[in-house]
């Protein structure tokens, strides 16, 4: 990512483009959102193998305008509401993201799932009336949208990234949204 490096404008545009289908087929799976209890474990539990990924690949050898980016906090958040739910925490052993530009394409999957939360915190808001346990596991999602800044500031990040780190970025994005999809939907194929 050398200053001299071409500058390529649709690296966000790729990025989504080559997501899209496996980002409705995430809708598919949890097609009315988050109502019932099963449902947001599930979910909680589909983005934990992600936060893992992300902490665990971030090298502190990249560049260091990068590391606002990096967040281990997720992992805590998530593993302290499933435990809160009485839910199972398994995160898988993945290998690591190769270069930054994969991992910033990781990073497009949970940093744009903030933007889906925003609709979603509002379907567990309902399900504390029905299970009370609920208000004591929600650290992730109030992690996820304590910025409403955030997204905006990574989108342009991820545009900015020359047009030869766009393929590793779309490579970072799918497999992303593949440990997502997969933990979600144990028997799917992901698009
Ligand atoms: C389960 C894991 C999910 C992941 C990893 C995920 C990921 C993403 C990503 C990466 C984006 C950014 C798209 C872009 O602008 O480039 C996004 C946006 C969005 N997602 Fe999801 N999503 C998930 C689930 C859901 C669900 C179940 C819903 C259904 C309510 C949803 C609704 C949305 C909405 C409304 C946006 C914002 C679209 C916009 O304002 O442009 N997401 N999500």
């Amino acid at each position: 990512m050398g200053a001299d490096e071409t500058r390529h404008a649709g690296a966000l545009h790729e990025v989504r483009a080559a997501t899209r289908a496996t980002h409705e087929a995430l809708d598919a799976a949890l097609p009315d959102g988050l109502h019932g209890v099963d449902d947001y474990t599930r979910y909680l539990g589909a983005l934990l193998p992600l936060a893992q990924w992300l902490a665990d690949s971030w090298s502190p050898a990249w560049p260091e305008e990068l590391a606002c980016w990096y967040d281990s906090e997720r992992v805590d958040c998530l593993r302290a509401d499933l435990a809160a739910l009485d839910a199972p925490a398994s995160g898988s052993a993945m290998a690591s993201a190769a270069t930054p530009a994969e991992w910033l394409g990781g990073c497009y999957v949970m940093e744009g799932s903030a933007l889906g939360a925003r609709v979603l915190s509002r379907h567990v808001d309902a399900l504390v009336n029905e299970r009370p346990e609920v208000a004591d596991a929600r650290q992730f999602m109030r992690h996820l949208g304590r910025d409403p800044k955030r997204w905006r500031c990574f989108a342009g990040r991820l545009d900015a990234l020359p047009a030869d780190a766009v393929a590793d970025a779309v490579r970072g994005a799918r497999r992303g949204f593949a440990m997502v999809y997969r933990n979600l939907v144990p028997h799917g194929v992901p698009a």
